[in-house]
């Protein structure tokens, strides 16, 4: 057993961060073991846990099991969680109690949790202690030791908890079952060292550590040949990409070599505002396989916030680098995400930040009220603001940026933009993908036009997405 630790999750040391090949194996006599048993994965969080996720179901596979999407149906059943607020924490609790009532019929079924609610120290001691029927609990640092670790619980017919507080290093070779043939998600970096100071993150995923440019520039050129049309490079702040690296290569370096590898679509996620340098604007500007999308999350308009946030840029720095990006690629689309109600935060303070969206009339935004994380340093500052004095914040903020998200989809009327249409829709007979801006589209189209990026001339415009219809050409 091993339990997660707050204070080893702070630390961050000099050491070498180790590139690990060949400590991924399935033991041979799990490798049957789900033969005619199903495994049911429910997923929460930011895109990293859903290409975790892609892990987790490629290595239940490598056990032999399949997959099933009703719960009902499995014979092992895994929760990939998310830490970042406290709703979080609330939905994994809520959907336990499901599973709970479900192994009193089905006495045998394992339940596993993971993901970034494993790494926290409070909720693995109640999981020992008031959960102890969970089977397995593991950590975002050794979801490759999944097959070990579903073997000891087996043997040992009790519940194992194996979870690391280590700042981290870098496996590769993890196998990945992806959960679309078009676009796929590809790592670039793990962790993070910028400790804002509501975040969670770099207690949960442990130190930045980038992958080599070769692994990553090599799974794009694989992905290729597979005939895939979209990669997504993945990081908490990908603009610090390979500044732990001994080698002079930096964001705007890898975004280049990844476009030229020919693939259709490079989109990354996520940009710090920090450490977006000018020369990544140019590689983005150059390369028309480089999506003009890019989502620089503000967190705050206030100077005085922003310091406290931890965030190591002013609001007018914010707005220089937006107006800079804006006036450099042409077309692009930016999103962000915003906190209120931050401790502290003043009625002043709060207008800053709507003037920035005011501003900046961001195509659309993600807007979260303030939730205190055991172990960050916010959660130790004062905040004495009412509930319906955030709620009233939130619902002030979220009807300006709404205003702007719907300007922004009003203008793509009548226009003829290019969507990789990736799934079907919830109505039959059409097609969901999304423009190079990261617009939702629906268009009539039967399935022999999966995987196809076409022309699509907009015929609505919705709050959340846009009509079209295909233009064909001749
Ligand atoms: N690495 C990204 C953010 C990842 S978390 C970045 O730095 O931009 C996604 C978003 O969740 C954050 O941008 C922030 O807006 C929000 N968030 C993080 N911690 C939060 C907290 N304690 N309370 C409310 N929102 C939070
Ligand atoms: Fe969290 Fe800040 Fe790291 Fe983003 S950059 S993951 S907000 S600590
Ligand atoms: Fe949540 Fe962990 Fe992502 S806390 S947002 S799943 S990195």
């Amino acid at each position: 057993m091993n339990l997660p630790d707050l204070k080893e999750a702070k630390v961050r040391t000099n050491k070498e961060i180790k590139i690990i090949r060949d400590d991924y194996k399935v033991p041979e006599n799990m490798e049957k073991i789900g033969e005619g048993k199903k495994y049911y994965l429910k997923t929460y969080g930011c895109q990293m846990n859903v290409h975790d996720s892609e892990n987790i179901k490629a290595i239940l596979e490598d056990m032999s099991f399949k997959e099933t999407i009703e719960m009902e149906d499995a014979d092992i059943i895994i929760l990939n969680t998310c830490a970042i607020r406290e709703n979080a924490h609330n939905k994994m609790f809520g959907f336990l109690g499901r599973v709970k009532h479900l192994k009193q019929s089905k006495k045998d079924i394992i339940c596993g949790i993971c993901g970034c609610m494993a790494q926290e120290e409070t909720v693995v001691d109640d999981l020992k202690n008031k959960y102890k029927w969970v089977d397995i609990v593991f950590g975002t640092h050794n979801i490759h030791k999944l097959p070990e670790i579903l073997e000891e619980s087996i043997n040992k017919q009790k519940q194992e908890i194996e979870v690391f507080s280590i700042e981290g290093d870098v496996y590769e070779g993890i196998p990945v079952k992806r959960d679309s043939k078009y676009k796929a998600w590809v790592n670039i970096q793990y962790g993070c060292d910028k400790f804002c100071t509501y975040c969670i993150v770099p207690y949960t995923r442990g130190k930045q550590r980038s992958r080599l440019p070769i692994d990553i520039i090599n799974e794009v050129k694989e992905l290729v040949k597979d005939g895939y049309k979209e990669v997504t490079l993945l990081g908490q702040n990908v603009n610090a990409y390979g500044k732990d690296l001994d080698i002079n290569y930096t964001m705007s370096n890898l975004l280049e070599e990844t476009a030229k590898t020919g693939i259709e679509r490079v989109r990354f996620v996520t940009s710090h505002p920090w450490d977006f340098d000018d020369e990544m604007i140019d590689v983005i500007a150059k390369y028309d396989n480089i999506m003009p999308y890019i989502h620089l999350p503000l967190q705050s308009g206030s100077d005085r916030i922003l310091k406290l946030m931890g965030r190591r840029y002013t609001k007018e720095k914010y707005l220089e680098l937006f107006n800079k990006i804006k006036n450099r690629v042409p077309n692009v689309s930016i999103t962000t995400d915003i906190i209120v109600a931050f401790p502290g935060e003043t009625e002043e303070d709060f207008k800053d930040t709507l003037d920035v969206v005011n501003k900046c009339k961001y195509d659309s935004a993600f807007t979260f009220i303030y939730s205190p994380r055991v172990g960050t340093p916010a959660a130790l500052m004062k905040n004495d603001l009412t509930e319906e004095e955030k709620n009233r914040r939130l619902y002030e903020l979220n009807e300006v940026v709404n205003k702007y998200a719907n300007e922004a989809n009003q203008k793509y009327m009548g226009k003829i933009v290019k969507v990789l249409l990736e799934s079907p829709s919830e109505k039959e007979g059409r097609l969901m993908g999304y423009t190079d801006t990261m617009k939702l589209v629906n268009v009539d189209a039967d399935s022999s036009y999966l995987g196809k990026i076409v022309d699509v001339e907009i015929t609505d415009v919705k709050t959340w997405s846009l009509d079209g219809k295909i233009i064909e050409k001749v």
